[in-house]
């Protein structure tokens, strides 16, 4: 493994698109591959045991694509397989999002709270602990059964119609919403349509800060003594690749990035 490498990203879809934004920000020269699970979308609703395997035969691809490090883009995939997947490849970093619940404690405990994740995430064990933690005594906690699905597919009416039927109760009631899916920042918009205005928590800046801190700690970072204010656009190298191989889904991975 050296500075070389690829940083590898995944996510059930392209909602870890969210994740990669905010790490070209302060990453633009590295090479990226994303691996986008369409096949096996949404995670959410399966077993630890599925989608460690699914999981397993991804990280299996991006070592193939000599890939240095891997981010999970995807909390659900996280809460249910980051540690089998420490303990099986011991020689691999891996960089994990996950809900950004800490945040809220640190910067606005004082305001009652929502929390938008799957139903895996939500009911995982590293996520109580996290919730355990930092509780501020105000948090709603709401397992979004289906919304990455819907988000996946981008029916927008279908979006609105699930927001309003779901989320409609936290109207006037939540000032934070943590987004705790890598899907959900896409539909920012669509939430504060329903909710009206509320400050937005999402770990992908903090990650992309880790990521490259570990980076630099393993000597892996490309062009360590370059600053990291180039422009984007020009520099970048992203491949992507969709499990099922569907075309339009890389024209809106594309297209989303560049928003
Ligand atoms: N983006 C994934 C997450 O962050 C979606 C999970 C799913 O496929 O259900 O949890």
């Amino acid at each position: 493994m050296d500075q070389t490498g690829k940083i590898g990203i995944f996510d059930s879809g392209i909602g870890g698109v969210t994740v990669l934004k905010e790490i070209i920000k302060i990453l633009p020269y590295e090479d990226y591959v994303y691996y986008s699970d369409s096949k096996n979308n949404p995670y959410g609703d399966k077993t630890n045991e599925e989608v460690q395997k699914i999981c397993d035969n991804i990280v299996k691809y991006l070592i193939e694509q000599d890939c240095k490090i891997i981010v999970i883009a995807c909390n659900t995939a996280s809460t249910k397989a980051v540690e089998f997947l420490r303990k099986k490849y011991t020689k691999m970093t891996f960089v994990a999002i996950e809900p950004a619940y800490k945040m809220v404690h640190d910067y606005s405990y004082e305001n009652p709270t929502l929390v938008m994740a799957t139903k895996g995430t939500i009911e995982s064990e590293k996520f109580n602990l996290l919730l355990k933690k930092y509780d501020n005594h105000k948090t709603y906690v709401l397992p979004c059964v289906g919304l990455a699905d819907i988000i996946e597919q981008g029916d927008r009416k279908q979006i609105k119609q699930y927001l309003n039927d779901n989320i409609g109760i936290y109207k006037n009631k939540v000032k934070n919403v943590v987004l705790g899916c890598t899907h959900y920042p896409l539909i920012q918009k669509e939430i504060e349509e329903v909710l009206g205005k509320v400050e937005f928590f999402n770990g992908a800046s903090s990650l992309a800060k880790h990521l490259k801190e570990i980076l630099k700690q393993k000597k892996l970072l490309r062009f360590p003594g370059i600053s990291n204010t180039l422009n984007v656009q020009s520099t970048l190298n992203i491949e992507f690749k969709d499990s099922q191989g569907i075309e339009e889904k890389e024209k809106r991975f594309y297209s989303l990035l560049q928003k």
